[in-house]
């Protein structure tokens, strides 16, 4: 253990606004209350931390030299199991998704602000036609005002309701699950495995 310590420099860092950009590269340390980066408060929160599996434990399996990481779609699904159905709601039918986190010693996603979890309702697999969607992450101010955290809480449940458009759901709709990697506006000028990470589709019962 102790290898936290290592990745707190990076991974556990104030979000700072221009000014103090510049002050942090010439030296100074400026003072915030929020965290860009918040990924070693959150491990130590976690049941991980609690039955002693450090960052390493996790993203250095096999002694390998190689970081598992966002990019190895088949570790992030490792981190939550996710069911969805069609429910009943006040105003119409609904997709219920629930998403669970199984095994990541912090909320998910973690680390760079940017990464978010984007849920999608789509007509068919393809996912030309989103039919409703949502997403889990952060949005932060340096001030701390109206900071909003939508994403996996560590070893807990988030659960979402997205309202279907009116209509009959068709058979073929999936709910579709992605980890996005970069700020919006980047992505356009990015290449695609730059900006998704596909994770997994599940086929929605179309109710009778
Ligand atoms: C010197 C700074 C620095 C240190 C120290 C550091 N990291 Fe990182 N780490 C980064 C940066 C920068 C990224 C890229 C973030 C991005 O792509 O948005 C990153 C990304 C990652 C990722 C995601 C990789 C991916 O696929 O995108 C993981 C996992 C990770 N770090 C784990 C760790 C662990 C565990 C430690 C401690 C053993 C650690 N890091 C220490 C800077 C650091
Ligand atoms: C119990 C296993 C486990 C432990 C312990 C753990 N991680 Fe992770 N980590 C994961 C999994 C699984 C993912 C992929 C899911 C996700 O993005 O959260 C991940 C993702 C990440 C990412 C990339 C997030 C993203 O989606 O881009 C970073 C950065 C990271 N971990 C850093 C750390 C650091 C630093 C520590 C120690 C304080 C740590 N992890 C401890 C399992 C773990």
């Amino acid at each position: 253990m102790g290898d936290e310590r290592l990745c707190a420099t990076c991974h556990e860092v104030p979000l700072l606004g221009l000014g103090a950009v510049d002050a942090w590269q010439v030296g100074e340390r400026p003072h915030s209350d929020v965290r860009a980066q918040d990924t070693i408060e959150e491990w130590r929160h976690s049941d991980a931390a609690a039955e002693g599996r450090s960052c390493r434990t996790c993203h250095m399996q096999n002694a390998s030299h190689r970081f598992l990481g966002a990019r190895d779609a088949a570790f992030v699904r490792s981190a939550f199991a996710v069911d969805a159905a069609v429910v009943d709601g006040v105003d119409g039918a609904m997709v219920q998704v629930h998403l669970s986190a199984r095994d990541a010693g912090h909320a998910i996603p973690t680390g760079d602000p940017f990464r978010r979890l984007l849920v999608r309702v789509c007509a068919d697999p393809s996912c030309e036609r989103v039919l409703v969607h949502q997403t889990l992450g952060r949005w932060l101010s340096t001030t701390g005002a109206d900071n909003i955290d939508t994403r996996i809480p560590v070893d807990g449940l988030r659960t979402l309701q997205l309202p279907l458009p009116l209509g009959p759901l068709l058979p073929g709709a999936v709910v579709d699950v992605s980890l996005r990697l970069a700020e919006t506006g980047l992505e356009s000028h990015l290449a695609r495995e730059d900006v998704v990470v596909p994770l997994l589709q599940i086929p929605l019962e179309v109710p009778r």
